[in-house]
């Protein structure tokens, strides 16, 4: 086989050993060092690493014993030369005794050829080879091979390199990534604590008001229901900002029972007559005939839903409008229904709206507070139960709000 060919099939091989997945750094080193050995000619041959600035250390040699001993820079070994002066070093029975030569005393032959590994202008190892085979001499061809594949050499020592660090770098996000969700637990555990005692301050405030609203006189029953109108959305706010997370988290266990649906209906407007009151505004509700049908579900959570459809009903709807609150089934499914005659919303936003925090416009009479996550909340709480929320409406004028429910 030609030289160059022979050289051509060497650096094949050491690339494929480099991108061996398989094979360990160690094997990796073993092997091109076989690789080396084998193209050299020669008997002996180690790869060595630098450790620190200081130190050198075996990594492979055709002399296992030897694999693991570490030398030091200061003092005068042909590797140490080589690293200093980050120059191949051929020495040979030629060349003028030096101290580096008698370095060598332990070995048989007389010819050495040593070669820096230099990565990035830096020496980060040496490989050596000696006890040549058939002559006791590395020619000029011979020290070319070496210095041709020792690039690939380095290349596969760099990947190696580059595995590592980005295996630390892995880990250091892993545990990185571990401390962000704790943090983030400890966060949402905090909130949710501080959010769930907002409800009982709120509480008594709504209590307290319920009390005075029966004794107001005329003049101040304007103020009283004001009062109580503003402590409903807040109530409403945090209860939608703790169950929200609450129903992320699987933590909130639905409370079944089989109720009527217009019991529902009625119960979640009860609450809201102050408000509708205050703007002029109309409740019609549509119920079917048969009161014979029972819906499954958890009373508080859809109450809260259909409170928060009408909340939003009311707060977009013109004053002296009519808004209507109703159901509709078939055999499966049963639908509640909220409808209204406000600004309607838009094809882009039907479904990003029950996205927490997502409002198409902050309301700008700067009285009205939201937060928008009223839908959040509905598609949440509707989804622990099995349905599906969603909004009809050309964009224009007037919306239908719905959710679905199974039977
Ligand atoms: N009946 C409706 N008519 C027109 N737009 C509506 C209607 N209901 C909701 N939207 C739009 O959807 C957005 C989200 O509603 P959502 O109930 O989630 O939030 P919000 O009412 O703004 O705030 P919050 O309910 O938290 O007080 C609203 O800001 C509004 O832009
Ligand atoms: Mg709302």
């Amino acid at each position: 086989m030609s030289p160059d060919r022979m050289l051509v099939e060497v650096i094949i091989r050491i690339t494929e050993i480099s991108n061996d997945r398989k094979l360990g750094f160690q094997e990796k080193l073993n092997k091109i060092l076989l690789e080396i050995v084998d193209c050299m000619q020669v008997n002996r041959g180690s790869i060595m690493l630098l450790k620190n600035r200081k130190t050198l250390e075996v990594m492979a040699s055709t002399n296992p014993e030897i694999i693991g001993v570490k030398q030091r820079l200061e003092v005068d070994f042909p590797s140490s030369w080589v690293v200093k002066n980050k120059k191949p070093l051929y020495v040979d029975s030629s060349s003028p005794c030096s101290f580096l030569v008698r370095q060598f005393q332990h070995y048989k032959g007389d010819a050495f050829f040593l070669v820096p590994l230099i990565s990035n202008d830096r020496v980060i190892g040496v490989v050596n080879v000696t006890n040549k085979i058939d002559s006791d001499f590395f020619n000029k061809e011979d020290r070319g091979i070496l210095l041709s594949i020792m690039g690939n050499v380095i290349i596969a020592l760099e990947n190696h390199r580059l595995a590592e660090s980005l295996k630390k770098q892995q880990k250091v996000l892993k545990k990185k990534n571990l401390e962000l969700r704790k943090l983030e637990k400890l966060r949402t555990e905090l909130f949710n604590m501080l959010i769930h005692d907002l409800k009982g301050p709120i509480s008594e405030i709504v209590a307290n008001l319920d009390i005075l609203s029966y004794t107001a006189k005329d003049e101040n029953i304007e103020f009283v229901e004001s009062a109580q109108s503003g402590c409903n959305t807040l109530y409403n706010m945090v209860s939608n900002l703790l169950d929200i997370a609450r129903l992320e988290e699987g933590k909130m266990p639905l409370i079944y029972e089989e109720i009527r649906p217009e019991e529902l209906i009625k119960e979640s407007i009860a609450g809201l007559l102050v408000s509708v009151k205050m703007k002029g505004l109309k409740f019609l509700e549509q119920l079917p005939d048969s009161d014979s049908l029972l819906v499954r579900c958890d009373r508080s959570m859809l109450t809260r839903v259909i409170q928060n459809l009408l909340t939003n009903a009311i707060s977009y709807s013109p004053s002296g409008e009519t808004i209507t609150v109703g159901i509709r089934h078939d055999l499966k499914d049963i639908e509640f229904f909220v409808k209204d005659n406000g600004p309607g919303v838009p094809e882009q936003y039907k479904e990003v709206i029950f996205d927490k925090y997502m409002q198409i416009d902050k309301k700008s009479d700067g009285r009205v507070y939201s937060t928008g996550l009223g839908l959040a909340f509905c598609k949440a709480a509707v989804e622990a139960h099995g349905g599906t929320v969603g909004v009809e409406s050309d964009g224009q004028k007037g919306s239908r709000f719905f959710f679905a429910l199974p039977l």
